[in-house]
Order: C-alpha cells, then sequence, then structure tokens
C-alpha cells in the first residue's frame, strides 16, 4: 500500500474585497463587533462572471504549475463544496472540462466545513489502493451567493474561495498520517440551506422566505465547535502517540478566533501554533483549510519535520481531521 503525501497547493480568492465598514451600511453591526466576536475583518465576494467552477479551476492550476504537473496526468478531481455551480453536473465536471484534465474522474463532496478533511481522505485511500494515482482534492466555496444579507447573525461571517491540494504516493515526505472523520446527524439542522433540495423544492414562497440562504444557529455551532476541535487535537495526538502539547502546527477550519482561543485553553496549547488568516477571508467553508495550508506555506509558518494537523468542524454537524508529517 501506498502512503498518500501532499505534492503541491495551490489557492485562489476573488479580488473584490467586503470589510466590515461596508456591512456597517448594510445591517445593524459594527466594525467593533465583528472583530472583538470573531476576528474578522474583510472577506471576498465573487463578481459577476466568477462561480465555484472558474475559483476551484484558479486554484488547482496554483497547485499543478507549483508541482509542474500535466492536467493529462491527474486521475480525479475531488471538488469539496455545498456552494456547487449547479446540482447537477457535478462542479468537479466543470473543472475537469476547464482544466482540460481529460483522464480524470470528477465527484463533488458535501460535507460543509469538514468537507475537505474528507476529501483528503478519500485521495488518501484512493492512493492507498492504487484506485488513482495524482488527485487535485479542492475546497471551494462561494458562500456569498447563499448568503442572507439581511440577517447581521450570518452575513458578517463567510465569505469566497478555493485552495487546492495535489495528492500523490509518497516520495518520503509531506506524508497524510491519520484520519479521524465523524458526524452528529442529530445536529443537521443547527445549520443548513432549507431550501432548494428536494424536501422544499424552488417556489416563490420559499424565495420570499429566504428558504435559499444559510441558516445557523450560533451559539449551538460555536458550543460544539469548542469541543471538537479539541476532541480532534486529542485524538491527533493519541494516534501520533504524543501529548497535544507536542502537537507542532494546526491548520483549522477557519471560523471565529474565539473558538481556537477557548479550545487551546483546555488543552494547555499556545494559540500561536494555530494558523489564522480568518481576518482576510472569514469562514470560507470548505475552502477555508486548504486556503490557510496554502498561506502557512508561503508564511513559513510550518517546518519540515512538522506534524501537522488540520480539523474541520460545521453543518452535518460533521467533524473530522487529518494530520500531515511536513
Ligand atoms: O463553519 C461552521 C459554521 N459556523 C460557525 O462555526 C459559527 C460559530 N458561531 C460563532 O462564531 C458565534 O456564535 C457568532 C459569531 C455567530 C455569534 O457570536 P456570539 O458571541 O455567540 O453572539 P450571540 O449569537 O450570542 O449574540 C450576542 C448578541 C445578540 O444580541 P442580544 O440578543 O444579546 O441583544 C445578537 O443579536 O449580538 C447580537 N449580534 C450582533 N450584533 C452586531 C449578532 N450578530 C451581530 C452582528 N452585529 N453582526
Amino acid at each position: 500500500m501506498s502512503k498518500a503525501a501532499v505534492i503541491s497547493t495551490g489557492k485562489y480568492v476573488p479580488e473584490k474585497i467586503l470589510t466590515n465598514e461596508d456591512l456597517e451600511k448594510m445591517v445593524d453591526t459594527s466594525d467593533e463587533w465583528i472583530t472583538t466576536r470573531t476576528g474578522i475583518k474583510e472577506r471576498r465576494i465573487v463578481s459577476d462572471g466568477e462561480t465555484n467552477s472558474t475559483l476551484a479551476c484558479n486554484a488547482a492550476r496554483d497547485a499543478l504549475s507549483e508541482a509542474g504537473m500535466d492536467p493529462r496526468d491527474i486521475d480525479m478531481i475531488i471538488v469539496a463544496t455545498f456552494t456547487p455551480d449547479r446540482y447537477l453536473a457535478a462542479t468537479a465536471c466543470k473543472v475537469q472540462d476547464m482544466l482540460g484534465a481529460v483522464n480524470s474522474g470528477a465527484v463533488d463532496l458535501a460535507a460543509a466545513c469538514t468537507g475537505y478533511v474528507y476529501g483528503l481522505s478519500m485521495a488518501a485511500g484512493y492512493v492507498a489502493t492504487g484506485i488513482a494515482e495524482n488527485i487535485l482534492v479542492i475546497g471551494s466555496e462561494v458562500l456569498s451567493r447563499f448568503t442572507n444579507w439581511k440577517d447581521r447573525n450570518t452575513c458578517v461571517l463567510f465569505g469566497d474561495g478555493a485552495g487546492a491540494m495535489l495528492i500523490g504516493p509518497s516520495q518520503g515526505k509531506h506524508e497524510l498520517e491519520d484520519f479521524v472523520l465523524k458526524s452528529d446527524g442529530s445536529g443537521w439542522e443547527l445549520l443548513s440551506i432549507p431550501g432548494g433540495g428536494s424536501e422544499n423544492p424552488p417556489s416563490l414562497e420559499s424565495v420570499s422566505t429566504d428558504l435559499h440562504a444559510i441558516h445557523m444557529n450560533g451559539r449551538e455551532i460555536f458550543k460544539f465547535a469548542v469541543s471538537k476541535l479539541e476532541w480532534l487535537i486529542r485524538e491527533a495526538a493519541r494516534l501520533q502517540g504524543v501529548e497535544p502539547t507536542e502537537i507542532d502546527k494546526v491548520v483549522p477550519h477557519q471560523v471565529n478566533y474565539r473558538i481556537v482561543k477557548s479550545a487551546c485553553a483546555r488543552l494547555g496549547m499556545e494559540p500561536e501554533r494555530f494558523f489564522l488568516n480568518l481576518e482576510k477571508y472569514g469562514n470560507t467553508s470548505g475552502a477555508s483549510i486548504p486556503l490557510a495550508f496554502d498561506e502557512a506555506l508561503d508564511a513559513g509558518f510550518i517546518e519540515d519535520g512538522d506534524i501537522v494537523v488540520l480539523p474541520g468542524f460545521g453543518g452535518g454537524l460533521t467533524y473530522g481531521m487529518a494530520s500531515v508529517r511536513w
């Protein structure tokens, strides 16, 4: 069985920036509230003509160019997202077409904010079993098109963007080590888009009552996130045979700096071991881990030999982690 490794990484964010000051003009909020309650200062928003697939494609091209890989050598494209271009066909198929990855399979994966971790685990499984060798795992979201811009409880939190990793057989470094994949389905209604699926198909009423936007119980999700982030890091440490305080770096799903602060206090870990870029992008759900991982590498935050934990948590309620030995 071949071990899977991260061959290269990439990212793409739209150019348009929406600041907290811009939001002050749209809803009853303030830069002070958003900054102190979340840590977010601004987020990226797609412009006309940009879609989930264009973001995903740009992030994939970035990863392919770093690896010097021809798109025709890609065997599989996985797009983790809950904001696809369309429910049919899969965004991954559009990305395949745009890239010219003519020899690849293509599939979308719906596990909300934990989608990227699930995607990495699928890629590691494909490599281990020989089902596929060169796999693009992309996290891409256009949350701005599923946001109720009149709801201050949610609209200040989300942003658009994409991140990607090329996963392939290990050449001895940057190996994917352990995975934990979980879900607590009893909380499925705490974070959902009620309209647009087969339960509540689109109708004049569903549009007028904002059923097509993200609905969230922020307080409950906050509690869930803190407890699962702590638990996932304890699990990552247990699987590595070390104490949580010996985990070198964490690149978590980017939601709220207070979630990280609370989990750190419970674990006795320094917050400095956690890479955060949420002040620039907000919560980009399935895109947040690869977007942060790419920037953590560029910033020199991740060093050779580090054990790096990638924990995700969100809608479902799903949670999980992947660890990488850099
Ligand atoms: O990717 C996973 C999905 N999402 C998450 O993980 C989000 C997790 N949750 C959170 O990050 C936090 O719960 C929030 C940032 C969403 C909210 O922070 P909070 O400290 O839990 O605030 P709260 O919901 O308890 O609300 C406190 C007050 C309320 O006013 P009252 O009832 O105390 O008068 C809200 O109406 O803050 C009010 N509020 C706002 N005020 C100004 C809520 N949103 C805003 C806002 N601006 N944008």
